[in-house]
């Protein structure tokens, strides 16, 4: 079920059969040469919308933009401030909360966002902690990188041994081709696998690191039977995380 295509009722109706949410959090950065701006986040959601009809989980509207400051020196990129985000993510928490929502499950589809994402949840319970005289609170959250997880791990790492990479992954963009098969686009990479993950600073400093906007991987690989295939794997690893967080 779709928070987007129900009604109150069909929300209060929910709540009495079950407390939990799904929300897909993503970003809105450039990802590489043939990925797409909005892969981060039309990844979680698709998975997210997989595991919502095959277990009857609501899932809320996606966070489409996310921490990606380092990405802003490619076209179409764009951030939260870490501080925007932390509210949103709380204030979207807290009005849920306030209908009975108790355990929230974020897929998440940008690294970037896990840090942000952390402090938010702290941000909540720290509110929560602070109350005098509060009482035991139910609030429980919980995010899991998709593409962390063990099936859809180790599917990628059986197509692209060692190449997956850190940004713009091969798994990430078969994931978008196989959803979005239209948007295909053969393109050449020089160097084939990209430069490795190392810390890096602003988004001028990525860009001279990274000047195709890839670390560590090898996309000209991606194909959209990939994409089926790690779907199906995380989707899996999602409603077995889901229905753990809830149990
Ligand atoms: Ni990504």
């Amino acid at each position: 079920m779709q928070l987007s295509l129900a009604t109150w009722r069909d929300v209060e109706q929910y709540l009495v059969t079950s407390r939990g949410i799904i929300i897909p959090v993503g970003a809105t950065e450039q990802h590489g040469p043939n990925g797409l701006i909005g892969t981060d986040h039309l990844d979680a959601e698709f998975i997210a919308k997989g595991v919502g009809d095959k277990i009857g989980a609501m899932v809320a509207p996606t966070l489409a933009y996310g921490m990606s400051q380092h990405h802003l020196g490619f076209a179409g990129s764009v951030t939260l401030r870490p501080s925007t985000m932390i509210a949103m993510v709380a204030d979207i928490v807290r009005s849920l909360a306030r209908h009975g929502f108790e355990r929230f499950f974020f897929i998440n589809g940008h690294a970037g966002n896990i840090g942000t994402m952390t402090a938010a949840f702290d941000e909540i319970y720290a509110s929560l902690s602070l109350q005098p005289n509060g009482h035991p609170s139910p609030i429980r959250c919980r995010m899991l990188m998709w593409s962390d997880e063990k099936r859809a791990s180790s599917i990628a790492e059986e197509l692209y041994p060692g190449v997956n990479g850190a940004h713009a992954t091969a798994a990430e963009v078969s994931l978008s081709q196989f959803y979005h098969p239209e948007t295909v686009k053969p393109v050449e990479m020089s160097p084939e696998v990209a430069p490795p993950f190392a810390p890096f600073y602003d988004c001028v400093d990525f860009r001279t690191r990274y000047p195709d906007g890839r670390i560590g991987s090898a996309p000209s690989r991606s194909r959209p039977e990939h994409g089926e295939r790690l779907f199906a794997a995380a989707v899996e690893d999602m409603v077995e995380a889901y229905q753990a967080f809830m149990a």
